[in-house]
């Protein structure tokens, strides 16, 4: 048992030597009508005819039913300044929404200030693989500001020409 989770811990290491952005997916909670979201650096772009992009998301988070049941979702990518949202939405439990500046896109569901860019989506796919849903969704709307990216890269929250 602990041999495995000890191989765990490695596979996400190594995993994490792939660096990327950080993105926070967000929908609306069909059951209350509350916005829901979470950090995610599982975002890729798909496909651009149709536009299609993906996020996994686990089996175990708190918003996990509401992203099931949603029908649209965004995905915002964070700026280098926004490392705190970052760690807000990454909280279970935390009041997420009433601490972030925000407003429902076309789609419904939350958009936040100040990203580097704003996709707002249909809910196209959603897979189950292993311990998370795939979620796939078609963009229906996005936005785009200059700026700097903020980067994940060895379990840890970079920027650009850091070590
Ligand atoms: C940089 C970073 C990237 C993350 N990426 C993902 C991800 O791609 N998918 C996922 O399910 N959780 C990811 N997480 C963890 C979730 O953000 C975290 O479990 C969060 O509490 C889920 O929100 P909820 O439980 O309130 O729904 C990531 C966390 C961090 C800090």
């Amino acid at each position: 048992m602990a041999a495995q989770e000890n191989g765990k811990i490695a596979l996400r290491q190594a995993l994490g030597a792939f660096a990327t952005g950080v993105t926070i997916v967000t929908a609306i909670a069909a059951e209350t009508g509350e916005p829901v979201g979470f950090t995610a650096n599982s975002f890729t772009s798909v496909s651009l005819d149709p536009p299609l992009l993906l996020v996994c998301l686990a089996h175990t988070a708190a918003s996990y039913r509401a992203f099931r049941e949603a029908d649209s979702f965004a995905v915002n990518v964070l700026a280098a300044d926004q490392e705190e949202t970052a760690m807000l939405f990454a909280t279970r439990g935390a009041d997420k929404f009433g601490a972030t500046n925000w407003h429902p896109g076309g789609m419904g569901a939350p958009l936040i200030e100040g990203c580097l860019a704003r996709f707002d989506c249909a809910m196209h796919q959603r897979v189950t693989a292993g311990d998370h849903d795939i979620l796939m969704g078609r963009v229906i709307g996005f936005s785009r500001h200059e700026g700097e990216a903020l980067l994940y890269h060895g379990g840890a929250f970079q920027r650009l020409g850091q070590g």
